[in-house]
Formats: C-alpha cells, structure tokens, sequence
C-alpha cells in the first residue's frame, strides 16, 4: 500500500491517484507567473487548515512580508497559522540580497545547503512538520553555479527532506515553456515533474498545468486548464487543452 498526501488543491488529487506519494519530493516547473508559488503554497496552507499537517516554506524569491500579503488576496491569514507554531517560513531572499531581516527564521549567508538543512531538521523538531516547499530550486541553484555540484547539492535537499517524512515541493524557474527545468538537472533529482504553464491563444493567456513525471504512480497524461480564483488554484481535470 501506498501513502497518499492529498494535495487539497481542487482538482489536483484526481489526476494521481489521490495525490502525493508520502515523503517524496516533487519538482513544480513552470516560467515566470505561471502560479508556482501559489499552487506550492496552497499544498501548504491546505495541509495545515484541512489535513492537519504542518508545513515549513523556504523563500528565496521573495520575503515572507511579500508572500503573506500576496496570499492574503485568497483570504489566507498566514501570520495566524504561524503565530499558532503550524507554518514556519524560512527567510533565504533578504540576506540573498543584503536587507535586514525582522523574521523568526533566516537563512544565513553565504548560502550553505548543511545550514539551510539544519534550520528545516529544527523547525520540524518543534512543529512536526509534514510538507516543505522550497521556492526556487532554481535560485539555490544559481548560488551553487556548477551542473555537478547543482545536481549532486539538490539531491542532498530532496533525499534529506524525504528521510525527514516530509512531502515536498521544490519550485523551478524555466525561461521556456518546452523546458523541464533549468539546469536540466533537477527533474532526476526529484520523484516526479509537475510543469504549469500560461500559454497565449490569439489574444487570450489560458493557465494549464501537466503531470509529467511521478514515479510510482499512474497519473492523467493530459493538459488540464486551471484557473487562479479569489480563493485559489482549482484544476479543471476533466478539461484538457491542445
Ligand atoms: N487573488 C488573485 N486572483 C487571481 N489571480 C491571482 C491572484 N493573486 C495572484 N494571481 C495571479 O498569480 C500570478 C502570480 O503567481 P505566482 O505563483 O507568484 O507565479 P510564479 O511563482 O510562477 O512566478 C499573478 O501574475 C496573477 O496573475
Ligand atoms: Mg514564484
């Protein structure tokens, strides 16, 4: 028997079987403003408020300050959930970029995969958490600079966070929608490919998304449109695109 972990978001869970394979990581593929941060938050935020399981996000890409206001558009009160111990969010862009940085939890500087791994291992001591982003692998990636050293440093995060019992995604920056990832290294390092695109028809942009790869695991071949609504990501799985 295999443990599922139920994505939450709207559509999702169907398309794979009921969701997740527990305790792997995932890669979330997509270029700029496709909806990786919220879709990756949205597993987060519906693990704690439906599921009951607590989750830690690593922002690289923006601060937290910015990510609780975006998200505040859904209605999502993220200060609560961590004011309550449920979501802890790792602060890796303002010392990334040398602000000063009020949060709880800061990642340190220079970059180190051992410190940032040591910071999750004691979160999850305290909170138990069960689910992790990390957005952008890209980012980690780019202070890594060496495809050898990318692939071999980012294996070490997902292999970590599997041992640790966390389900997890790992966000990935294309610049081109035909791209996997972009260091071409990432989708081997991680048990299944999630790609969400934007695609412009004539004058309209339709939001799809695909499940490319999941090991272990059957899952719909096709292109489903989503959309981002008030309230969120919802997958649109028995609608497909061309
Ligand atoms: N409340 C909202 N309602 C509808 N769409 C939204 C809302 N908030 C954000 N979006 C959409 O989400 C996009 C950004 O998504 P994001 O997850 O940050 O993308 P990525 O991380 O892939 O760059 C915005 O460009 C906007 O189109
Ligand atoms: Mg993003």
């Amino acid at each position: 028997m295999i443990d599922r972990v139920p994505t939450g978001i709207p559509g999702f869970d169907e398309l794979c079987e009921g969701g997740l394979i527990k305790d792997r990581t995932y890669l979330l593929s997509g270029t700029s403003g496709t909806g990786k941060t919220n879709f990756a938050f949205q597993f987060l935020y519906s693990g704690i408020t439906e599921y009951g399981e607590n989750g830690i996000f690593v922002a690289t890409e923006e601060r937290p300050e910015q990510i609780r206001q975006n998200l505040s558009g859904f209605g999502w009160d993220l200060e609560a959930l961590e004011d309550e111990g449920k979501l802890a969010i790792i602060d890796a862009c303002s010392t990334k970029i040398g602000v000063p940085s009020q949060e709880q939890y800061v990642d340190v500087r220079p970059f180190d995969m051992r410190a940032l791994l040591n910071q999750i291992i004691a979160i999850q001591d305290m909170s138990g958490a069960k689910r992790a982003v990390i957005d952008s692998s890209t980012s980690l990636g780019f202070h890594l600079q060496d495809p050898a050293k990318i692939r071999i440093e980012l294996l070490k995060l997902s292999t970590t966070l599997e041992i640790l019992g966390l389900t997890s995604f790992m966000t990935c920056e294309t610049i081109d929608d035909t791209l996997y990832s972009r260091f071409g290294v990432e989708n081997f390092v991680t048990e299944g490919t999630i790609m969400l695109y934007n695609r412009r028809y004539e004058n309209v942009r339709v939001r799809s998304m695909e499940i490319f790869k999941m090991r272990g695991s059957d899952h719909s071949k096709g292109i489903h449109p989503y959309e981002i609504t008030s309230s969120g990501i919802v997958i649109h799985p028995h609608e497909e695109v061309y």
